[in-house]
């Protein structure tokens, strides 16, 4: 599939009669909310894990330097806690721009802290994207991540961003708290 999922995402999901959509947001969706929104609470969703396992080449890293970005990989048992915002459904069009670079909105369950439910949709980055990159050392993405720098800023400040919001919401997520230990560590 092509880097660019604009027009994918355009044609996966029929918006029309919907006045409002639950949003999943695990990554920068978090902490840069440059959306409109109806009401926001923290929930997760089950069964999926938060990687730095997504190249960047349009907001924290170039095509010759991409950086890395979370997407979400398939984990039985895993839970992601991240944040949901009510949205009206035009937000889309300008969030398929911003999450163009791999992402494909994806039908979920949100689990919201009360142990309501909601259906939602969620940007993920599936492998057979082009910038995938997938696995590697903690001590190699923190490495490419400090050296990284693109239109949004430095990818150093997507993860320490990043990993501050999830302390806040609670998130034990080892594999991002490893990550920025080791890019501390080394510069
Ligand atoms: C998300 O935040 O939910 C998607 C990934 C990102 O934009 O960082």
């Amino acid at each position: 599939m092509s880097t660019n999922t604009i027009e994918h995402n355009r044609r996966r999901q029929d918006f029309s009669g919907v006045e409002s959509i639950w949003l999943f947001g695990y990554g920068s969706l978090i902490y840069k909310v440059d959306f409109p929104f109806l009401e926001k609470h923290p929930a997760s969703i089950n069964g999926w894990a938060r990687r730095f396992w997504q190249g960047s080449h349009d907001h924290r890293g170039t095509p010759d330097a991409p950086g890395r970005v979370v997407t979400l990989i398939e984990q039985p048992g895993a839970i992601c806690k991240g944040m949901a915002f009510r949205v009206s459904p035009n937000v889309f069009e300008h969030l398929d721009v911003r999450e163009k670079n791999g992402y494909l909105r994806f039908s979920t369950t949100l689990t919201f802290e009360s142990g309501n439910h909601a259906e939602g949709l969620v940007y993920i980055a599936t492998e057979d994207n082009e910038a995938f990159l997938g696995h590697a050392p903690d001590a190699d993405i923190a490495r490419q991540i400090a050296q990284a720098v693109g239109p949004s800023g430095p990818n150093s400040e997507y993860l320490f961003r990043l990993a501050e919001s999830l302390r806040t919401l609670g998130d034990e997520c080892t594999h991002t708290f490893a990550i920025e230990a080791a890019l501390k560590k080394n510069g």
